[in-house]
């Protein structure tokens, strides 16, 4: 059973989200491959996915939305598990009480749900460093909004990470077992 852990960042903290997913995986005794999502990457030789991206302005990033939608049949076919970065801040509600975690969710997941059917789709709290950032993205995180809403931080939960690589395996594992007959 061969994962295919794919993502897309721009400042390298989905990356390391990615990273740390293939690890907990490999670590559960699967293989496991971290890759950039691209339209070029072969999704052909793979079991299973784990497919992520930062979110930016409510939206995934380019190369992971390309992969899932060239590879979209050979995805439906096979168990999916999709996850977003984006999150700042300790908050986890906004200020009408609203789960941060709901509001925060890229558009993109209502149109994956549809056609690949995932196992479950998470986002994770996420990660920003300002003396990174590109200039666009420095100035809309100048805009109120941006003060309000992109603090500079580490905000990622690793233990949250790895328990949801847990229960990929758990249930890759599962499935394993019993298309063997155990
Ligand atoms: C300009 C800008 C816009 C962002 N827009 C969103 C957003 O719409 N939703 C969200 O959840 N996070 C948003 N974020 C936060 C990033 O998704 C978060 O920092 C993420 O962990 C970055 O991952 P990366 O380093 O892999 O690109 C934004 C960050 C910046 C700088």
């Amino acid at each position: 059973m061969t994962v295919l852990v794919a993502y897309g960042s721009r400042y390298g903290a989905t990356r390391a989200i990615a990273e740390r997913l293939g690890e907990t995986l490999r670590a559960a005794g699967l293989d496991a491959d971290v890759r950039e999502a691209t339209a070029r990457l072969d999704a052909r030789p793979y079991d299973a996915f784990v497919v992520g991206s930062a979110a930016y302005r409510g939206s995934w990033l380019r190369g992971p939305v390309e992969f899932v939608r060239r590879h979209a049949d050979l995805l439906a076919e096979r168990p999916v598990w999709l996850f977003s970065s984006g999150p700042l801040g300790h908050a986890r509600r906004d200020d009408r009480g609203r789960d941060l975690l709901e509001l925060t969710r890229p558009a993109e997941f209502v149109e994956l749900r549809d056609t690949l059917a995932p196992q479950d789709l998470r986002v994770f709290y996420g990660a920003l460093e300002p003396g990174r950032l590109r200039p666009l993205d420095r100035l809309i995180r100048r805009l109120p909004s941006g003060r309000r809403w992109l603090p500079a931080g580490d905000f990622r939960d690793w233990e949250e990470i790895d328990a949801w690589a847990r229960g990929i395996a758990d249930r890759l594992q599962g499935t394993a077992d019993r298309s063997q007959g155990a």
